[in-house]
């Protein structure tokens, strides 16, 4: 009876996954390694290129009844003889990330919602640096705290990058990719300014990183610095568009195997929570900034709102959700009011 109730739990998503709540039982297997191992059986590997053909149809029109449940005959065969392709995550910034999250997306073939908020990330091997990086930034107590008043955190956060040769580097490729126009015209490319942020953030080590995104101000010369960072001009702002609807946004975002997945990870590390002292359901501020930094770069890339607070959106409106609007703001409110983030 117990293990039927805990795979009830299991299968219904309540417990989100066994290995955060026992880490010593099993260790997270990659997705990349999971299909290696499929792939040397052939019949799972034609049940999986079968699942990958299922994928392609579904992305172009909803699949037929006859072809949904095919595929769910694949998929259910596929995940009875290698359930580890059904446990395994990928790890952020990695080479095959993109090769990872691919196998990870291509075996839940329609996620349903509650897959959707699951992060497909791995965060088992969060470091202790990430937990004093945190709180030596955010503690008020703290003592950088005492020294912050009148000295621009931000550009002295800014100044360590620099001297930094890796920090540097690739902030000047993303500065350049995110300013340079695109020949003939005034606008800059995004698809390359989201994929040099998201290289600089993936491979720069988070002191650095994070403390550039999230340098704390009191004055609006810091903040305006901040606000810039991550170049709003090309990163989000289009001058020749509205703001998008959030929920167009977010279903954009869920077609591409990256930005579901940095969704998903926000999603699912920012919870807010009454019940705990940081804030989050999973009372972990350092996985929510590390969540929310992976978002930029995508489509969905937040930022902050002004030169005169920390407060954060993203870069949409709830107008036209029609009766959509509660699913809307909650996603909004996810970014502006957040005891988490
Ligand atoms: C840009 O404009 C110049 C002159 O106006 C023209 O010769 C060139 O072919 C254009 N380049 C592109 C990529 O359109
Ligand atoms: C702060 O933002 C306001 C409004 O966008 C702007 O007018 C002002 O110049 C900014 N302050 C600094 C120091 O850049």
């Amino acid at each position: 009876i117990y293990c039927s109730i805990f795979q009830l739990l299991f299968f219904s998503g309540v417990i989100l996954s066994t290995s955060q709540i026992f880490p010593f039982l099993a260790p997270v297997t990659d997705c990349v390694e999971a299909h290696r191992v499929c792939s040397t059986d052939p019949q799972c590997e034609a049940l999986y290129r079968g699942l990958e053909l299922c994928a392609v149809d579904a992305s172009v029109a909803p699949l037929g009844e006859q072809e949904a449940s095919e595929c769910l005959e694949r998929q259910d065969a596929l995940l009875a003889k290698h359930p580890s392709l059904l446990a395994c995550k990928c790890q952020r910034g990695f080479r095959k990330e993109e090769r990872c999250l691919r196998i990870y997306w291509r075996v839940r073939l329609l996620p349903g919602r509650e897959e959707l908020e699951i992060s497909p990330y791995d965060d088992s091997m969060i470091d202790s640096r990430m937990a004093s990086l945190v709180s030596v930034m955010f503690t008020p107590a703290g003592s950088s705290f005492m020294q912050l008043d009148g000295e621009n955190q931000c550009l002295k956060a800014a100044q360590d990058c620099g001297l930094y040769e890796k920090c540097g580097a690739l902030r000047s490729d993303y500065v350049f990719s995110c300013t340079k126009p695109i020949p003939n015209t005034s606008r800059c490319n995004q698809y390359k300014c989201h994929r040099a942020l998201r290289r600089f953030l993936e491979r720069v080590p988070e002191e650095y990183s994070l403390g550039v995104l999230f340098c704390p101000c009191t004055n609006t010369l810091c903040g305006e610095r901040r606000r810039k960072t991550i170049v709003p001009s090309c990163s989000y702002q289009d001058a020749e568009s509205l703001q998008p609807n959030c929920l167009h946004q977010q279903s954009f975002c869920r077609r591409d195997d990256l930005c579901r997945s940095r969704l998903a990870d926000f999603l699912s590390n920012c919870q807010p929570s009454h019940l705990t002292a940081s804030g989050c359901l999973k009372d972990s501020t350092g996985l929510c900034l590390r969540a929310y930094a992976g978002l930029i770069g995508t489509i969905m890339t937040p930022n902050y709102i002004s030169n005169n607070s920390a407060d954060v959106s993203l870069w949409c409106n709830c107008e036209g959700s029609g009766n959509q609007w509660q699913e809307c703001l909650r996603l909004q409110r996810l970014f502006t009011h957040n005891s988490c983030l």
